[in-house]
């Protein structure tokens, strides 16, 4: 099973793969399995790691005719093992001197660096030390980058209203890329909100959670050029909804549509041939590694609320495709 979702051990070992995704027009954003670090050493060498693949995903990227420009994701929870809700400062600025170094790499080897968002515990941190960083004059003109923006948050309104301002004010060259996905955490975040007697920070309600993904991809979609947008759904009515937005639109700037890889590989490939810039998300790394990002694959899989459930038992495509 984890072949199905995980491309390589390495990214040596996953070169081929994302050489044959290029061939058939799709990008990939490699990201390399690890995260929850505990030790300082332990995050030294996931930078090391991300600092080896930015290289060797470069020298690839070079080598292969019209390829762009090389694509890695990384956790900041693997980048500090100070990561703590009441003290977001302090793993912010241990975070800070691993991810600058990796952040001038990128630049230097013409790469993007995304940082992925996780439990709601970390955003603080995540996005002041993302924002901060790329708003130093060093870092302002390059490399490319971005963050990720989770609709099922019942806040996730006003973190786009935070990253807009930011965007217009630092005016950064290129934009910021915003991927907009639902968020992989729900069951973790309902289940600790209840826990501890708090209302939980997640939508409980599916079309909820599906019509607030719909209005941000409408603000971000409205918002470029200050931003450029990513959109990440495996749910036909969720991407087909931002194509029609932006083909409304005129199409004035590119959308991206990103999927991952085991999950999403049918739904690329025809996007793709419908001539849509397509993304797959490609996990490099060993099993003990990846055993968290499986998990929530098959959370996500096996869930009661979940587009590919509801086509794999059947539905009908009428259904499948009504607005939430
Ligand atoms: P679908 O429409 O089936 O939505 C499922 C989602 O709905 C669940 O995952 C959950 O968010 C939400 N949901 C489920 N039950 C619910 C309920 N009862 N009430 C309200 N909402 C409910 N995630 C992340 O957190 N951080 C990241 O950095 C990334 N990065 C990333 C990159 C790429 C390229 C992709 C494709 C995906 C991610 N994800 C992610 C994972 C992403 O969050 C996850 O794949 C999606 O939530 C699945 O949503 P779909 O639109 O595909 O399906």
């Amino acid at each position: 099973m984890a072949h199905r979702f995980i491309v390589g051990e390495d990214p040596h070992g996953a070169l081929p793969v994302l050489e044959r995704l290029h061939r058939r027009g799709i990008l990939a954003s490699v990201d390399l399995l690890g995260e929850a670090t505990v030790s300082a050493a332990e995050a030294d060498v996931y930078a090391a790691r991300c600092a080896a693949a930015l290289d060797e995903l470069a020298a690839a990227h070079a080598r292969w005719p019209g390829a762009p420009e090389a694509n890695l994701s990384v956790k900041i929870s693997a980048l500090t093992p100070l990561l703590r809700t009441a003290a977001p400062e302090r793993g912010e600025r241990d975070a800070a001197e691993r991810l600058r170094p990796l952040l001038r790499r990128a630049r230097d080897r013409g790469a993007h660096l995304h940082v992925d968002m996780e439990s709601l515990d970390s955003r603080e941190a995540v996005l002041e030390l993302v924002l901060a960083l790329l708003a130093e004059p060093e870092l302002a003109h390059g490399p490319s980058a971005g963050i990720v923006l989770q609709a099922y948050l019942t806040d996730s309104s006003e973190t786009l209203d935070r990253v807009l301002v930011w965007a217009r004010e630092v005016e950064r060259e290129p934009p910021l890329v915003v991927r907009l996905v639902k968020g992989a955490y729900w069951d973790h975040e309902v289940v600790e909100a209840r826990q501890h007697g708090w209302a939980p920070p997640v939508f409980e309600v599916k079309a909820e959670c599906d019509r607030n993904f719909e209005r941000l991809t409408q603000r971000l979609l409205d918002a470029r050029p200050a931003v450029r947008v990513a959109v990440a759904s495996h749910n036909l009515r969720s991407v087909a909804h931002a194509i029609a937005y932006d083909e409304l639109a005129g199409r004035p700037h590119e959308l991206e549509l990103q999927i991952l890889r085991g999950l999403g590989d049918d739904l690329g490939t025809a996007l793709a041939a419908r001539g849509q810039r397509v993304r797959a998300y490609c996990p490099v790394g060993d099993l003990v590694a990846g055993m968290a990002y499986l998990v929530r694959r098959l959370l996500e899989n096996t869930a009661n609320d979940s587009f590919l459930a509801d086509q794999a038992r059947g539905v009908a495509l009428e259904e499948l495709l009504a607005a939430p």
